[in-house]
C-alpha cells in the first residue's frame, strides 16, 4: 500500500479517498485505478529537485509505461515533457493537446511515416538511434526544407538492473550507437555539419527498476567525457544530457527503491562536478521516468471467481483477468503484493496462487500470497500495476481489455472505457472469398 491508500470503517481498501468496492461496482472489473495524487507528488518531486539545485531540466514521462489521452493531460498539467516511441503514442499526445515542443521521439526503427508525423507536428526532439535513421532524417529534412532537433542515443556500456550494475566494453543492445567502438563518433560526424539536423546532445538509458545511483553516475561520466572530446575536436557545444529513466519502485516489501529526489541529486552532483572541470555551460539534464511516475499509483481490481485446491500442492484462486491485462508475472517473473479489498483487516492465513482466466497454465498473477479465506465475489486488489500493465495488455483469448479509472481526493472519472464484445470484433471482416 502507498501513502494515498487507506482502509475504511468497513474494512474496505480505499484508493484516492474512494472505497475500492464502490469503484469495482461502478466501473466493473478487472479495473485499473490510478491515484493521480501520487503521480503528481512524484512528478513534482522530480521537477522540484532540479529547481532547488538550479539546474535547467526536462522531466519527460516515458509514456510506454501507460499511454492514454487523459494521462498525457495529467502530465501536461504537471509541466512534464513526454517520451513517445511510436506514431501511436505520438498521435495520442497530439490528441491530448500535449505541447509538441516538449515531445521527444524515441525508437530503434522509426519509419519514414513516423518521422514525417513528428516533423509535421514540429516536435521538440528526435532521439536518433541508428545510421539508417540518420539517412532517413537527412533525406526527409532536405526534401521538406525543415530543421529538426536531435539527440544521439548512445550505449555507454553500463547496464543496471535493480541492485546491480555492470560495465561492459561492447554492450549488446539493439538500441543506440556504441560509445566505445567508434559508432557514436561516426554518427556525430554524419550529423554535426548537416544543414537541417541540429544536434543538441546525447541520450542514454541504462536499464529499469534500478535501486542504486552508481550506474547513472558512471553513465553520466562516460557521456560527459565524450562531450568534452567532441568539444575539443570539433568545438561542439552540448546543450542537453539525457540520462534516461529506470528509477525503481516498491512492488513488494523486498524492494528498496530510493526517493526520486535522491537519484536526481546524485546525477546533478556528478554532472556539476565534471562540468566544473571544463569551461562549458551546464547542459540541461533531461530524464525519462516511466515506472516511477505511474507504477505504484496504479492498482488492479479483480473479482475472485473459482477456486481449485490441489491437495498438498496449492490453492488456485482465479480472478476475472490475468496475463491479458498484466503479462509481467508470466513474462518476467515479476512479483506483486495484493489484498482482498473487502477483507483488509482480516487475518491472512491461507496461501493462495492467484491465477488468471487465460487458457495457459503460466497465467498466474501471484505465485504465493497469504490472504484471508476468499469467496467468489470478493475483490482482489493487486498493487503497483500502473506501469507496463495496461500498456502491455492484449486481447489474448479475446478477453476485453479493462477500463481505467482515475481517482484523486475523493473524485473519480473514467479515463479509458472497458472494451465491449463489439470492440472485440470491430476490426474483423467477414469471409468474402468463394469456397474452393
Ligand atoms: N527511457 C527509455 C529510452 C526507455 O527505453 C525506458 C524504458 C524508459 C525511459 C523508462 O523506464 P522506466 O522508468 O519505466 O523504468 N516492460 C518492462 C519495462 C521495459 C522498459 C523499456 N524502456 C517492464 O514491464 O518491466
Amino acid at each position: 500500500m502507498v501513502s494515498t491508500h487507506a482502509v475504511n470503517e468497513k474494512g474496505h481498501l480505499v484508493l484516492g479517498g474512494i472505497d475500492s468496492l464502490e469503484l469495482a461496482k461502478t466501473y466493473g472489473t478487472p479495473l485499473f485505478v490510478y491515484d493521480l495524487a501520487l503521480i503528481r507528488e512524484r512528478a513534482r518531486a522530480f521537477i522540484n529537485t532540479f529547481k532547488e539545485q538550479n539546474v535547467p531540466a526536462q522531466v519527460a514521462y516515458a509514456s510506454k509505461a501507460f499511454s492514454s489521452v487523459a494521462m498525457y493531460q495529467v502530465m501536461k498539467q504537471e509541466n512534464l515533457s513526454l517520451d513517445v516511441v511510436s506514431s501511436g503514442e505520438l498521435y495520442t499526445a497530439i490528441k491530448a493537446g500535449f505541447p509538441v515542443d516538449r515531445i521527444h521521439f524515441h525508437g530503434n526503427n522509426k519509419s519514414k511515416e513516423e518521422l514525417l508525423l513528428a516533423m509535421e507536428h514540429n516536435i521538440g526532439c528526435i532521439v536518433v538511434d541508428n545510421f539508417y535513421e540518420i539517412e532517413l532524417l537527412k533525406q526527409l529534412t532536405a526534401e521538406h526544407n525543415q530543421k529538426v532537433n536531435i539527440l544521439l542515443r548512445v550505449t555507454p556500456g553500463v547496464e543496471a538492473h535493480t541492485h546491480d550494475y555492470i560495465t561492459t566494453g561492447q554492450q549488446d543492445s539493439k538500441f543506440g550507437f556504441d560509445l566505445m567502438n567508434g559508432q557514436a563518433d561516426l554518427a556525430f560526424s554524419q550529423v554535426y555539419e548537416d544543414d537541417y539536423i541540429q544536434l543538441l546532445g546525447l541520450h542514454c538509458h541504462i536499464g529499469s527498476q534500478i535501486f542504486e545511483t552508481i550506474g547513472f553516475k558512471v553513465a553520466a561520466e562516460k557521456l560527459i567525457k565524450k562531450m568534452i572530446e567532441w568539444h575539443h575536436d570539433y568545438d561542439f557545444e552540448c546543450t542537453v544530457l539525457n540520462l534516461g529513466g529506470g528509477f525503481g519502485i516498491k512492488y513488494t516489501k523486498e524492494d528498496t527503491p530510493l526517493e526520486p529526489s535522491v537519484y536526481v541529486k546524485e546525477m546533478i552532483m556528478v554532472v556539476k562536478s565534471l562540468i566544473a572541470e571544463t569551461n562549458f555551460a551546464m547542459p540541461e539534464i533531461w530524464i525519462e521516468p516511466g515506472r516511477s511516475l505511474v507504477g505504484d499509483a496504479g492498482t488492479s481490481l479483480y473479482t475472485i471467481g473459482s477456486e481449485k485446491e490441489v491437495p498438498d500442492v496449492r490453492n488456485y484462486l482465479a480472478v476475472d483477468g490475468g496475463m491479458s491485462d498484466n503479462i509481467r508475472p508470466a513474462l518476467y517473473g515479476a512479483l506483486y503484493d495484493a489484498v482482498i479489498a473487502n477483507k483488509v483487516g482480516e487475518k491472512a492465513d491461507i496461501t493462495y496462487t492467484i491465477a488468471g482466466k487465460c487458457c495457459e497454465s503460466g497465467d498466474k498473477l501471484i505465485e504465493h500470497i497469504e490472504l484471508p479465506k476468499a469467496e467468489p465475489g470478493d475483490i482482489l486488489a493487486m498493487f503497483c500495476t500502473g506501469a507496463y500493465g495496461y500498456a502491455m495488455a492484449s486481447n489474448y483469448n479475446r478477453l476485453a481489455r479493462p477500463a481505467v479509472v482515475f481517482v484523486e481526493n475523493g473524485k473519480h472519472q473514467l479515463a479509458v472505457r472497458r472494451e465491449t464484445l463489439e470492440d472485440i470484433v470491430h476490426l474483423d471482416l467477414p469471409l468474402s472469398m468463394e469456397k474452393e
